[in-house]
């Protein structure tokens, strides 16, 4: 006859859990003076072009220039870009773009061969990041990577993968991404006018989990506060995506937004 008793071992797990749940943080809530959203209309992208344009244009005018209109890599399938808004004005106050890899490589791809561990898995980037100046665009950015790790999560991606320049390649690096080419390899980008920049990667499912081991500066804002003002939308249709001006169903759902894990 089967033993009915849990063994002391699952007692004992089950302690383990409890007293885990009671360390757990209380989630709070904190409201901000501008929301974040995925872009859905034409207006949106223009908005976001607008805010990246004026943010590249303080720091690299010249690259500036080519950035006035849309890229084509905006419009393309399983490509999201990311707007902050004013709630004050609906003015832009920052923006990101993030794609994929559902359908086609991450663009960085065309000028950098990922080892094939991260090719296997869905991976996506976040690119075009720009911000107003001043301390309302730190916090501007903060929220963003935030909406980022949201999307990332939300969109069953394992690895988020970026190429960034220095010095703001730290910040990536205070996020805890880590590098992914060997010898901290800093590659030309044949794309960004060959600057050299550094590849590096985040495995999404364990950041809270490496985030609470580190103690992480970043960990009550990232995992432990819920900001009802981004909007990051439902998981998007796998596999080739309608236009980005068509609504999907599902898209007034502005305030179901997940919680996910971190
Ligand atoms: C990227 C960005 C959001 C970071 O915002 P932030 O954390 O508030 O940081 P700052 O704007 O103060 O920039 C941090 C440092 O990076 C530098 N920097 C910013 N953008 C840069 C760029 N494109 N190229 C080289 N350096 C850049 C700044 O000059 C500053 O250097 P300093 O510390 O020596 O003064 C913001 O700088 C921005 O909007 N930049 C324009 C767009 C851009 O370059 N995006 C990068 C995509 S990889």
């Amino acid at each position: 006859m089967l033993n009915q008793h849990p063994s002391v071992f699952e007692e004992l797990k089950k302690v383990d859990a409890l007293v885990d749940a009671r360390n757990e943080p209380e989630m709070v809530t904190e409201r901000l003076p501008f929301t974040v959203r995925v872009v859905r209309s034409e207006e949106d992208i223009l908005k976001a072009v607008a805010v990246r344009h004026s943010a590249y244009a303080r720091h690299v005018p010249v690259f500036a220039q080519g950035l006035r209109e849309p890229e084509d890599d905006d419009l393309k399938p399983n490509v999201a870009i990311m707007l902050a808004e004013s709630k004050l004005d609906g003015s832009p106050l920052g923006t990101v773009r993030v794609q994929i890899n559902h359908d086609r490589p991450l663009n960085m791809e065309s000028s950098v061969e990922l080892p094939s561990w991260l090719r296997q898995s869905t991976i996506a980037d976040a690119r075009r990041l720009g911000v107003v100046g001043g301390g309302a665009g730190r916090m501007v950015k903060m929220i963003l990577f935030k909406a980022l790790f949201q999307y990332w999560a939300n969109n069953g991606v394992d690895w988020a993968v970026v190429a960034a320049r220095p010095p703001l390649n730290r910040t990536y690096e205070k996020l805890m991404f880590s590098d992914v080419l060997d010898g901290g390899t800093f590659i030309p980008h044949p794309r960004e006018h060959n600057v050299p920049h550094q590849v590096l990667a985040f495995e999404i499912a364990t950041a809270k989990e490496r985030w609470t081991a580190a103690n992480h500066p970043l960990l009550t804002f990232m995992s432990y506060t819920h900001h009802p003002d981004i909007d990051v939308g439902q998981p998007v249709a796998f596999g080739p995506a309608k236009s980005k001006f068509t609504p999907r169903a599902g898209d007034d759902e502005r305030n179901a937004i997940r919680q996910t894990a971190l």
